[in-house]
C-alpha cells in the first residue's frame, strides 16, 4: 500500500472517531483502537478500552444533547493525523460550550489507534461541566497558572461569594500548592507557629457552616451602644453577595480555618501586632495564590463569635491556639475579575504627618 492511503485511510479512521465520540456503540468505538491504546488529555492518561470507553461515556453524560466537531484542519502522514476542531455543545451545566480542540492520532500498522493527544483549553472546560454529575470521571489535574501579572493578581483578588463553583472538586495537592506558597509570607521570629485546618468531609463543612450562620445571627444582635455610629450607606450588593455565602457555605468544597499559636486578648499592641502580623500577610498570600490558578476565596471572621464551638469541632486546643478566619475555598465561575474602588484611600496618604 502506498503512503498515501495509509494516510488516507488513517484521516478517515480518525475522522470517524472525533465525531463519534459520544454517539457510536461502544463496539464500534473500540474497534478503532489498538488494546494497547493510550489516551492523553492534558496530564491526564486513559489507557486501554476501559480507558477510551470511560472517555466516551463521559461525553454522553457532559453533552446530554449532543455535541458538534467542524473540522478546521486536517494534517497526516502516515503514522499520524491531526485533526484541529471546534467543540460545541450544551452541557450538562447548561453552559453553552465553544471551544478550540487539537487531536493528534497515531496509529500502528493495522490501521488501528495507539495513541490519541488531546489538547483544549483545559480551565475553561473545567469550568463548563457538571464533574460532579458526571461521577468525577474528569481528571483531577491541577490547572496551570492564569496569564496575569503581578499588578493584576494584585488588584482582581475580590471577595469571591456568588461566583463560587460548588460542583467543581479542588483537590488536596491544590490546596496543598497554594499553602506552599503562602508559607513564604513573613511570620515572626520565622516560628511559624501557625496552624492549618483544611476541611473537605461535607458533615464538618455543614456544620462549620452553621456555625457561620450562628455567627451571623451573633453579629446582628450585638451590643452596639460602644460603637461609632456608620457613616456610610449600607452597601445592597454586598449585603445580598453575604447572604448568597451564609445560605451555601457547606457547599464550599473546601474550608479552611488558619490558626496560631497563643491567645492574646489583654495584651500589649506589640504583641497582639506581632502574633496578628503572624499569620495574616500568609493568609492574604493563600488567595493570590488561589487567584493565580482560578479559584477564590472570601476572607470571613463572622464564625469567630463562636470562636469555641468551632475549635471543638475542629480538634483545636482553644485554649493554645486562636483562629483567624474562616475561608472558603472553590473555583471561580470564570475568572475575570476587576480591580475594587479603593479611592477613598488616596484621601489616608499621609507623607511625614498621620492623614486621618
Ligand atoms: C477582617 C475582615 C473580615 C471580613 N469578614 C467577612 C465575613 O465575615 N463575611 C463576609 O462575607 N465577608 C467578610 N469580609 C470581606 C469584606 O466584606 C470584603 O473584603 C470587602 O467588602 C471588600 O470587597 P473586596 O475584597 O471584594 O474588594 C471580611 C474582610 C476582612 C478584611
Amino acid at each position: 500500500m502506498e503512503d498515501t492511503d495509509v494516510s488516507a485511510r488513517n484521516t478517515r479512521v480518525a475522522l470517524t472517531v472525533n465525531k463519534g465520540i459520544g454517539y457510536l456503540t461502544d463496539e464500534e468505538m473500540l474497534s478503532y483502537f489498538s488494546p494497547k491504546v493510550v489516551w492523553q488529555i492534558g496530564h491526564s492518561r486513559y489507557e486501554g478500552p476501559e480507558g477510551v470507553l470511560g472517555i466516551h461515556h463521559v461525553a454522553q453524560l457532559a453533552y446530554p444533547g449532543g455535541a458538534q466537531r467542524p473540522v478546521r484542519s486536517v494534517l497526516a502522514d502516515d503514522v499520524r493525523v491531526m485533526v484541529q476542531h471546534v467543540n460545541k455543545a450544551r452541557t450538562n451545566k447548561g453552559v453553552d460550550y465553544d471551544n478550540e480542540y487539537v487531536k493528534i492520532f497515531e496509529f500502528d500498522t493495522e490501521g488501528k489507534i495507539v495513541a490519541v493527544w488531546e489538547y483544549m483549553d483545559s480551565l475553561y472546560a473545567s469550568t463548563a461541566f457538571n464533574v460532579l454529575e458526571i461521577g468525577g470521571a474528569t481528571p483531577d489535574t491541577a490547572p496551570a497558572p492564569l496569564p496575569l501579572s503581578v499588578d493584576e493578581v494584585l488588584t482582581t483578588t475580590p471577595a469571591v461569594r456568588q461566583r463560587l463553583d460548588f460542583d467543581r472538586p479542588v483537590s488536596r495537592s491544590l490546596v496543598e500548592e497554594c499553602l506552599r506558597l503562602a508559607f513564604q509570607a513573613p511570620n515572626g521570629s520565622n516560628v511559624q507557629d501557625w496552624g492549618w485546618v483544611l476541611v473537605d468531609d461535607p458533615d464538618v463543612r455543614a456544620k462549620l457552616a452553621d456555625i457561620y450562620r450562628k455567627g451571623l445571627q451573633d453579629h446582628l444582635n450585638r451590643d452596639r451602644s460602644g460603637e461609632a455610629p456608620d457613616t456610610l450607606p449600607s452597601d445592597e450588593r454586598m449585603s445580598k453577595s453575604v447572604q448568597y455565602l451564609v445560605a451555601n457555605m457547606q457547599r464550599v468544597p473546601v474550608l479552611i480555618v488558619p490558626t496560631v499559636a497563643r491567645r492574646y486578648g489583654g495584651t500589649t499592641t506589640f504583641q497582639q501586632a506581632s502574633r496578628w502580623g503572624s499569620i495574616l500577610p500568609a493568609v492574604w498570600s493563600f488567595h493570590l495564590a488561589l487567584r493565580s490558578r482560578g479559584l477564590g476565596s472570601a476572607w470571613t471572621t463572622l464564625h469567630l463569635y463562636r470562636e469555641e464551638e468551632a475549635a471543638e469541632l475542629l480538634g483545636i486546643p482553644h485554649d493554645e491556639q486562636t483562629q483567624a478566619g474562616l475561608f472558603p475555598v472553590a473555583y471561580t465561575l470564570g475568572t475575570d475579575f476587576h480591580a475594587a474602588d479603593r479611592s477613598r484611600s488616596e484621601q489616608r496618604i499621609g507623607w511625614n504627618c498621620w492623614n486621618g
